[in-house]
């Protein structure tokens, strides 16, 4: 990253993403004169303290500390390494920015191409629909299901029947059979002489991940040639199955907007709810709800509407659901589609208004559970109320916020007709010493603690750049003591012209703790205007630089001391007394003012 190439890259991707756009598109942000406000996404919070500066291009959130540039927003909310987050925002802006993370496959095959490859096949698939005739059965199917709107949307396509077709068209497109087979497309038969292609005649659906790539498809059967209904892709460096969410990419901005997702069981339901303007949905991808799900979810939404099917199986699919989400520290409620129906035949039928009645009633997870139990236990006997109170606090101590927990039990003490303390009493035996994966999503991470006077010079350097040499000539050599100062101390005082400096791109190479510091002392920098002498830039500066001259002679004299009482009597011991001495003297001249210090000060320097 330290060249100059890469820095102007670096620079060039920063200034295409303005971070008020980019933030926009996770956090609604109220413009309140130079700022932007709003509810910070890194901590829970009623009243927002989440600053986004544009002059600055920076955010720092005034309740949990969090703050930093484009890319330190995108690292945190994305949960990705500062690489990573370059990368996403150079895509974001059509720039290409390789980073070396993937080491190159011994097949030639990198994930670049694979993403190329997706994203051909399914334009491929779109095509081979569109073009059908009228009357073809892929088309047919697509108009007598209502799917018409969701062919466009969702880019629905057609696994044509014939392999040689594709093994042509993959020819023309000079993509490899290889290649092919690493998507998960073409499977090798088991003599080693062919190939066997996994979705031919199949209704196709390409899987896009959060950031809109083709990652996976997921094909559905068109006639009755194969007992399954479904077939996905397999994992492939692309695709894993536990952590793609299918609609995501168009359901992001709305479960930003909502804080609310609704998460329901296939690709169908989700493109029919979001269709029907439930646009905040998504559905797992051939698998059950996963903590990756949950961590996935957490980013976008606090809230989670689950939607799942009235049977025994979809009933207890929710109850497993909800305890993945628990864990993550979102909140949760369950809505139990009617018998027979799914979202898809429910809207199809009775349209978006019943859809939203069945939301608008999900109940809460424990009220779920009670309504389960209930109809597995006798609640009338000890027994059953023991039984049926065990398994909801199982459920319930996987939330990692003991304000959940307490509003559960609650909940569950009032249905249960127990009291909450005696649930309480169960549950702590429960709960044993957190190692819980989940904690470090909700607990908001303290940022670490600078001396407040060397975060005061920075602060100064950076509004009244004029003082900058002032500063360079007085500060002692390991004058600031917390390395996250230093950094930045030093690239201002080393700055050839520090009036102009971007401070968060001079940092870029440096720890993301140097550029969150930095969002927070700008969002808070006054610049001194004052005529009064006392209070003058130069002024604030001579005192700083008299506190850190303190401290390192303090500190100075402090080792001095310690030797002092290890030495036997005798001249070193003398000499170091003698030092000691003199650094009392120092101190007392550094007390008295810049004016008695000064000339002091220029001895000690040299
Ligand atoms: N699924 C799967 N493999 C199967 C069956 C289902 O991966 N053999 C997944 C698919 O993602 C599917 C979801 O489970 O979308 C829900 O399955 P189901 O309820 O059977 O499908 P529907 O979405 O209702 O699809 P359709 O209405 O087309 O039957
Ligand atoms: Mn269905």
């Amino acid at each position: 990253m330290a060249d100059q190439s890469s820095k102007q890259l670096l620079e060039d991707i920063r200034a295409r993403n303005d971070i008020v756009e980019t933030i926009g598109r996770y956090v609604q942000l109220k413009r309140q004169g130079q700022r932007h406000l709003g509810l910070c996404p890194f901590h829970q919070e009623k009243t927002p303290s989440f600053h986004v500066n544009p002059q600055r291009q920076i955010f720092h959130c005034f309740g949990c500390g969090a703050g930093g540039d484009v890319f330190s927003f995108i690292q945190r909310i994305e949960n990705v390494s500062f690489p990573e987050s370059i990368q996403m925002l150079a895509e974001r802006v059509g720039l290409s920015y390789e980073f070396n993370r993937e080491e190159r496959p011994k097949d030639g095959i990198d994930k670049n191409t694979l993403f190329q490859v997706h994203e051909a096949l399914a334009a491929y698939y779109y095509d081979a629909l569109e073009q059908a005739k009228p009357d073809h059965f892929a088309r047919r199917y697509i108009i007598e299901r209502d799917l018409e709107d969701a062919r466009a949307s969702f880019q629905l396509g057609w696994a044509p029947q014939d392999t040689d077709q594709l093994l042509h068209w993959a020819a023309a497109q000079k993509i490899t059979l290889p290649a092919l087979e690493k998507c998960g497309v073409l499977i090798k038969n088991e003599r080693g002489s062919g190939y066997y292609d996994r979705f031919k005649g199949r209704l196709m659906f390409p899987i896009r991940d959060e950031q809109n790539r083709v990652v996976a498809f997921s094909g559905r059967i068109l006639d009755q040639s194969s007992p399954a209904k479904y077939v996905n892709s397999p994992e492939t460096p692309l695709f894993t199955k536990g952590r793609v969410l299918y609609g995501l990419h168009r359901a992001r901005q709305a479960m930003v907007n909502q804080r609310q997702a609704i998460v329901c069981e296939g690709q169908i339901d989700t493109l029919r709810l979001q269709l029907a303007g439930f646009e905040n949905t998504v559905a797992p991808q051939g698998t059950a709800l996963t903590e990756m799900h949950a961590a996935l979810l957490k980013r976008y939404a606090d809230e989670i509407i689950l939607l799942f099917d009235a049977d025994t199986a979809g009933q207890n699919a929710a109850l497993r659901a909800g305890e993945a989400l628990l864990q993550a520290g979102l909140s949760i409620r369950i809505a139990p589609m009617p018998q027979g129906e799914d979202p898809d035949s429910l809207i199809r039928a009775s349209g978006a208004e019943a859809m939203k009645q069945i939301l608008d009633n999900a109940v809460s997870l424990v009220t779920f559970h009670y309504g389960l139990l209930k109809n597995r236990e006798d609640l009338s006997s000890d027994a059953g109320i023991m039984r049926a109170s065990k398994s909801i606090l199982e459920v319930v101590h996987h939330a990692p916020s003991a304000v959940q927990r307490e509003r559960y039990l609650d909940e569950a003490a009032a249905l249960l007709g127990v009291t909450a303390d005696a649930l309480w009493h169960d549950m702590r035996r429960m709960i044993r010493p957190s190692t819980s994966s989940a904690a470090p999503l909700t607990s908001p991470v303290k940022p670490p603690a600078h001396p407040p006077h060397e975060v005061m010079l920075i602060e100064l350097l950076l509004s009244h750049p004029e003082i900058t040499d002032f500063v360079h000539q007085y500060l002692p050599t390991d004058g600031i003591q917390d390395l996250i100062c230093q950094n930045i101390i030093r690239k201002v005082l080393q700055h050839p012209e520090p009036a102009e400096i971007n401070m968060l791109s001079e940092l870029s190479d440096e720890p993301e703790e140097c550029r969150r510091l930095v969002a927070e002392i700008q969002m808070n920098a006054r610049r001194i205007q004052s005529d009064d002498e006392e209070i003058s830039p130069l002024s604030v500066a001579q005192d700083l630089l008299l506190t850190i001259w303190r401290r390192k002679i303090e500190f100075k004299r402090e080792q001095c001391r310690k030797q002092i009482a290890s030495l036997p009597d005798g001249p070193a011991q003398r000499e170091m007394m003698n030092e000691s001495a003199q650094l009392t003297i120092l101190l007392k001249n550094l007390q008295a003012g810049w004016t008695r210090a000064q000339p002091i000060l220029e001895l000690e320097l040299d």
